[in-house]
Formats: C-alpha cells, sequence, structure tokens
C-alpha cells in the first residue's frame, strides 16, 4: 500500500474538486460537510450545505439555534438524528471547551454524533493530525489495489484496514484522506466498471494487474427490509391541514401528517371520521429506510369541525416552518396540487 501515497496525493493536488466546504480547513465547516456527507451523494449535500452555512456560520449559533428551524434546514437530507446530535456536539464545544472544536481525535470522538470516521476527518483535515477517515469508498479502494476479495463491511477488516493505512500516512493526512475517498468516488467507482485507464494507481494496483476489478469487492446480498402498512390521514379544515409532530423513534421532533400503522379501507375510514363532509382515496407513496420499507395509502378527509389533537396549518406554512419528512413529501405535493 505505501507505493500509493505519493501518485495519489500527486493526482489529487491536481485533479481535486472544488467543493463549497474546501476553501478552508475550519473544522466547522468540515464537521458539517462530513456530517451531510453521510449517506448523502456530493452534489445533493452542496446546496444544503450553503443554505445552512448562510443561517448558522458558527458554532454558537448552532448551539443556540430552534430544533424545528434546525429540522426545517435539514428537511430532506434524511437521517434526522444527524441534526439532532449537530446542535448537542455544540452546545458541548461551548459548554467544555469554550466554544472552540477540539483538536485531538480522543475528544473529537466523544461528541454526540461524532463516530471513528468522522472523527479522523476532522483532526486529519483541520488540524493535520494523522488519523485514518475509512469509508466505503476507502475500502474498496483498499480491496482493488491489493486484490483483496474482502466483506467491506466486515467491522473487523476495516479494523485491520485501518491500522494498515496508518502506517502510511504521508505529513499531509488530511489530503491524502481526501485523496483515497475522492479516488473511489469519481475513479474506482463501485457498481459500474471502474475507470482504469486514467487511474493514478493503475501501475501498482493489483485488481487491475489480475483483471479482477469488477469481482472486488464482492457484492453481499442484502436481507429484505422489513415492510410496515401505513394509512395516512389528509384531514382537512377550511384552507388547513392536520399536523402531528412526531415524539419519538425514527423521524422524531418532525412533523407529519397524522398515520397509523395499520392499512385501513374506506369504510373503516368513515367509521373512525364520523363526523367528516367527505372521505375519499388519494395517493399511494412507499418510503425506504435503511431497515425498513412504509408502504402508505392516504385519504382526503374534509371535516366539519377540527380535530384538537393536531396543530392547523396552511400549505404556506409548512413550507415555510414545518419540517416534513421525504416519505411525507409527496402527500404535501398532492395538497398543493389539489388547490
Ligand atoms: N466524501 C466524504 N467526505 C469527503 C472528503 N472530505 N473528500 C472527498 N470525498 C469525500
Ligand atoms: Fe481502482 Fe482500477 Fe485504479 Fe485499481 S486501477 S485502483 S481497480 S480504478
Amino acid at each position: 500500500m505505501k507505493n500509493v501515497v505519493e501518485p495519489l496525493l500527486e493526482w489529487y493536488l491536481k485533479n481535486k474538486r472544488e467543493l463549497p466546504w474546501r476553501k478552508d480547513n475550519n473544522p466547522y465547516h468540515v464537521w458539517i460537510s462530513e456530517i451531510m456527507l453521510q449517506q448523502t451523494r456530493i452534489e445533493a449535500v452542496k446546496k444544503y450545505y450553503l443554505r445552512f452555512m448562510e443561517r448558522i456560520p458558527n458554532i454558537l449559533e448552532l448551539s443556540r439555534i430552534d430544533e424545528d428551524e434546525l429540522l426545517k434546514l435539514w428537511e430532506g437530507l434524511g437521517y434526522y438524528s444527524r441534526a439532532r446530535n449537530l446542535k448537542k456536539a455544540a452546545i458541548k464545544i461551548v459548554e467544555d471547551y469554550n466554544g472552540i472544536f477540539p483538536e485531538n481525535f480522543d475528544e473529537i470522538i466523544k461528541l454526540p454524533g461524532i463516530g471513528e470516521y468522522t472523527a479522523g476527518a476532522i483532526s486529519s483535515i483541520s488540524f493535520c493530525k494523522k488519523e485514518v477517515a475509512i469509508d466505503g469508498n476507502v475500502m474498496r479502494v483498499y480491496a482493488r489495489v491489493c486484490n483483496k476479495d474482502i466483506d467491506v463491511s466486515d467491522i473487523k477488516i476495516k479494523k485491520q484496514v485501518a491500522s494498515e493505512i496508518k502506517k502510511i500516512l504521508p505529513d499531509r493526512p488530511g489530503d491524502f484522506n481526501q485523496a483515497i475517498m475522492e479516488l473511489g468516488e469519481v475513479i474506482c467507482i463501485p457498481n459500474s466498471t471502474p475507470k482504469c485507464e486514467i487511474c493514478p494507481l493503475n501501475k501498482i494496483c493489483l485488481a487491475y494487474k489480475e483483471k479482477t476489478q469488477e469481482l472486488i469487492p464482492r457484492k453481499i446480498v442484502k436481507k429484505e427490509k422489513k415492510e410496515e402498512y401505513l394509512t395516512v390521514y389528509l384531514l382537512i379544515y377550511n384552507d388547513k391541514v392536520a399536523l402531528k409532530k412526531r415524539e419519538n423513534g425514527l423521524l422524531k421532533n418532525m412533523w407529519e401528517f397524522p398515520n397509523i400503522e395499520k392499512q385501513l379501507n374506506i369504510n373503516q375510514l368513515k367509521d373512525i371520521f364520523q363526523n367528516s363532509q367527505s372521505i375519499e382515496e388519494a395517493i399511494l407513496n412507499t418510503h425506504i429506510f435503511t431497515h425498513k420499507k412504509w408502504i402508505m395509502k392516504s385519504y382526503l378527509i374534509i371535516l366539519k369541525q377540527p380535530l384538537l389533537d393536531y396543530d392547523w396549518v396552511t400549505l404556506q406554512d409548512i413550507e415555510d416552518k414545518y419540517a416534513i419528512p421525504t416519505a411525507f413529501r409527496p402527500f404535501l405535493e398532492y395538497l398543493k396540487k389539489r388547490h
């Protein structure tokens, strides 16, 4: 592996992408971007990142942000506990470190929402510490360069790879970590054929030599996701619609249209909402999370009286202030078209 360092750094310095969070190595910028980039594509992150920085330019502001506003800024990125943890971590940095981001891996990793990968990325990129940042891209590049048929999702194997890469880290560990990730994102790509002809490592890569680059890393068959059936109530009273805040679990503190975890037919709905003016079937939607799949059927229910359990808001209020998870977005779009 040590032969990769020089060609990789040279390639990175010539080819690195201009990204909004690469203008400086400010730990706040690196932190927010790395959290957003977990589970979300770079292209999609750019606009969220710029808007976030405009509204919350530093750690102190983040520690004071209203959670509803924070979730609204995060709306559409998914995995909302990431946003809630950002605020918790900012409060801790303000309280324990006078608002100044800690420099050492061991301190950084104790912050809420920050794991091995993110702590390694921040300490190497912002503070030039010799720490590794191993993501799926790094695992794939490693497996191919060494032509090793490893299970890249195995935590034990990831630890071994981390310790091997740590030994070869150069004096610019932040550049090295970003270079190998970026190679995995733009050249040594997953799923389709890697671009070996233009890869700076093609002279040392063993998978390329053995023509195994498309077989490595081996695909692990994923478990089937659990299916859950939901009935979603689009409750209308005058020009307002009912919303409810999720109190816990998945999507905690996000706003949703009232729903139950059962599939109901229209007669059952007529029983529940006896006081309605009309009930009709609306749209279907499915949404896939990491571990489950929601199959959602919605009904449009016009009420004669508002129900007290809910917040009654206009569609414009929702756009302005209420963070709606992506799973419920299509229902909002449906209601907007109806108007
Ligand atoms: N993917 C996630 N974080 C990255 C970074 N800092 N550089 C390149 N690719 C990345
Ligand atoms: Fe990946 Fe091909 Fe480069 Fe090897 S030569 S690191 S397989 S892109």
